[in-house]
């Protein structure tokens, strides 16, 4: 298939590009490099041995995206692009209203204008909130608790009005878990221009010596050992979700269209002092670590119910914990290695 990724030149869109050039899919990447370095398409070139299309394009600009399309049929959109701290949202919302929100609303236009009616949307385990029950389904209650977690839900709602209105349309939305990892390769992983609070960037940190221990943030929480828990999933086995769906939506070729949501995770909780036992196990490395107070806004637990994605998109994690601590060290050697 043609396939427009936006936000390909980031961590997900980098390793869901990487997944869909091994299937054959010709791939045109759109990307801002708002938070994400050029490096990344050759790095992305040199893992699949594939050239990849590249335009730098923000999706508000109107007419830039207009003539993409013009010029190009794409079969499908797969959009990752976004702005995506939960920080950041809270003290600038409307960047995410106008990033997020309008940047998809202009997209899906355009979609329409040039009779593409295929999309495959980012969305995030993060509309949960704290869960209501647990493990999540796809018909768990959401709570909204940041700007950032609003957008992915108003682009959500928004698309499942859209396809009311548009029947032919066939719309997946996936809502990730927590994503780490890296291609097993080393040549690739996650780059962002912006350094992100997330847990796995600040083990690396700890790990290559730049900070001293990691702060666990509150050991007092309603689970086995106290810490948070996360569905942490493997980037690969997140980026193969994007071909299932890709084959699921190719498979479902009846006029009526449909708008699916998919929680996509392990369906495997893991608190944080056991990724810091397994990251230093595997890597041999300690993680001297101290426990804080909890971080605001965080939530105790959180991870999926896979049935749903199993049956539906015929897909599952394979990944362990023990790949992903494994795989992320790898590629932050080698990172280490170029720079020095
Ligand atoms: C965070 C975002 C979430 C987003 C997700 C994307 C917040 C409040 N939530 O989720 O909206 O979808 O990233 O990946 O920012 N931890 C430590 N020490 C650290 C960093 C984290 O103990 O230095 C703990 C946290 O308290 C949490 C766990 O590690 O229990 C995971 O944290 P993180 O990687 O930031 O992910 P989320 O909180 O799930």
């Amino acid at each position: 298939m043609n396939v427009l990724v936006t936000g390909g030149t980031g961590f997900i869109g980098s390793h869901a590009t990487i997944a869909l050039l091994k299937k054959d899919h010709d791939v045109t990447i759109v990307d801002n490099l708002s938070n994400s370095k050029i490096d990344t398409l050759r790095a992305i070139e040199n893992v699949s041995l594939k050239k990849v299309r590249f335009i730098e394009l923000d999706l508000l600009d109107i007419k830039a995206l207009d003539c993409l399309f013009k010029k190009n049929k794409f079969d499908i959109v797969i959009h990752f692009a976004g702005s995506k701290s939960v920080n950041e949202s809270i003290e600038k919302p409307l960047k995410y209203y106008f990033n997020n929100v309008y940047s998809s609303i202009i997209l899906s236009q355009i979609m329409k204008k040039y009779d593409v009616k295929k999309i495959i949307f980012s969305s995030s385990a993060t509309v949960y909130g704290e869960p209501a029950d647990i493990p999540l389904k796809e018909s768990s209650k959401v709570s909204i608790l940041n700007p950032y977690a609003a957008s992915k839900y108003y682009i959500e709602n928004y698309f499942r009005e859209y396809q009311k209105q548009n029947k032919d349309w066939k719309i997946i939305l996936l809502r990730y878990f927590n994503p780490i990892g890296a291609h097993e390769s080393g040549l690739i992983g996650e780059s962002p221009k912006v350094p992100h609070n997330n847990l796995m960037p600040y083990i690396l940190k700890v790990a290559s010596k730049e900070s001293e221990y990691l702060q666990v943030f509150g050991d007092d929480y309603d689970t086995e050992d106290g810490t948070g828990v996360r569905d942490f999933i493997h980037i690969m086995d997140l980026a193969e979700a994007h071909v299932s769906s890709l084959d699921f939506i190719s498979s479902n070729q009846g006029p009526d269209g449909f708008c699916n949501i998919f929680n996509i995770g392990t369906g495997k909780g893991y608190s944080v002092l056991e990724i810091i036992e397994t990251f230093s196990k595997v890597n041999n490395i300690e993680i001297p670590y101290k426990i804080v107070d909890r971080r605001p806004g965080d939530v105790s637990q959180s991870y999926t119910d896979v049935s749903l994605a199993k049956k539906s998109l015929n897909w599952k994690a394979k990944k362990d914990l023990s790949d992903m601590c494994r795989d992320v060290w790898r590629w932050k050697s080698s990172q280490l290695k170029k720079n020095n």
